[in-house]
């Protein structure tokens, strides 16, 4: 499959400059992607379509050959583009992942986009592991996405009260860091921790009201201070939207979505995929209007027009 132009290095970096945000929704259900695109289609914005390895793992996406299947069957070249989220070399349940190969078949099959997450890592561990996905997925035409500091939530077990974890700042991207990370790796867009956390996915955890977390937006200028590239927001389920909003002014250019449209997608899963799907449509839609306010921005970002 060849990567349809722009390449979504520069749909993203377009976003950041307009001061707009490209969401990336995640599929842990294959059924999820067509209501997705069409939310986006019928909104007129861009969206990218992810799919990370534990919803291939823990959820039922079944495989990256599989998410690629139904993307070249619903996905819209107007609209989206196909990235890879989260693949860890630790993984949230602490153990090692062969990481390399992941890619190889991701780049294999046409994926546009892709993340390393070596955030469990030290930083020069991670910073060496992410190098070496660059490369790979640069000579492929492909962007890299890093993380660095720490987005709890997919780990099993209680979290830390969320006003203790957002008082002590712990987990926080380090900005100095950040610096020498870019320097060091070459990404193209940097996923950093200011606050926000993924949804619960273990258990009976990952059913339950994801807590409202807010974003320290003095903490990500000073990292946007020091880093060149666009920064992006995973847990972008259920933030304050102020703070989202602000955050997209301070260089957030791409917000990850999963909690927010798979628990509508498994409430009404019993009693139809039809109506599953009609439930993420529904939901996809309100986030890309009320809360993201990105309606109409496909045009702008897909074919630069002002
Ligand atoms: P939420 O499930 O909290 O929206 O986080 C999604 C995410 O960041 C996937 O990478």
């Amino acid at each position: 499959m060849t990567i349809p132009s722009p390449d979504t290095q520069t749909i993203v970096r377009r976003a950041w400059q307009a001061k707009t945000v490209v969401p990336a929704f995640n599929i842990p259900y294959l059924p999820m992607m067509e209501p997705v695109v069409r939310a986006l289609r019928d909104t007129r914005s861009f969206g990218l379509i992810a799919v990370a390895r534990l919803e291939w793992m823990k959820f039922q996406s079944g495989s990256l050959a599989a998410v690629q299947t139904e993307y070249a069957r619903v996905g819209d070249a107007r609209h989206t583009r196909l990235h890879l989220d989260h693949v860890p070399v630790i993984d949230e349940d602490n153990l090692r992942v062969d990481y390399v190969p992941v890619f190889r078949e991701a780049l294999a099959l046409g994926y546009a986009s892709v993340m390393l997450d070596g955030s469990r890592l030290p930083l020069d561990e991670n910073i060496a592991a992410t190098r070496r996905v660059v490369d790979m997925a640069h000579a492929a035409g492909v962007a890299v996405e890093g993380e660095l500091g720490a987005v709890l939530g997919h780990e099993a077990g209680p979290l830390p009260p969320y006003e203790e974890l957002f008082a002590s700042g712990r987990g926080f991207t380090d900005p100095d860091e950040a610096a020498r990370f870019g320097r060091g790796t070459g990404v193209d867009w940097l996923s950093v921790a200011i606050g926000n956390i993924h949804g619960a996915i273990s258990g009976a955890a990952r059913g339950r009201q994801k807590v409202q977390a807010r974003l320290n937006l003095e903490h990500l200028r000073r990292i946007r201070e020091q880093t060149g590239v666009p920064l992006v927001l995973h847990g972008g389920s259920g933030i304050r939207k102020s703070d989202v909003q602000a955050a997209i002014r301070e260089g957030i250019a791409k917000i990850n979505v999963g909690t927010a449209i798979r628990q509508p997608y498994e409430q009404s899963m019993q009693d139809s995929v039809a109506r599953a799907q009609e439930a993420v449509y529904a939901t996809t839609t309100a986030i890309i209007r009320d809360e993201l306010e990105i309606a109409g921005n496909a045009g702008s970002l897909v074919n630069g027009e002002q």
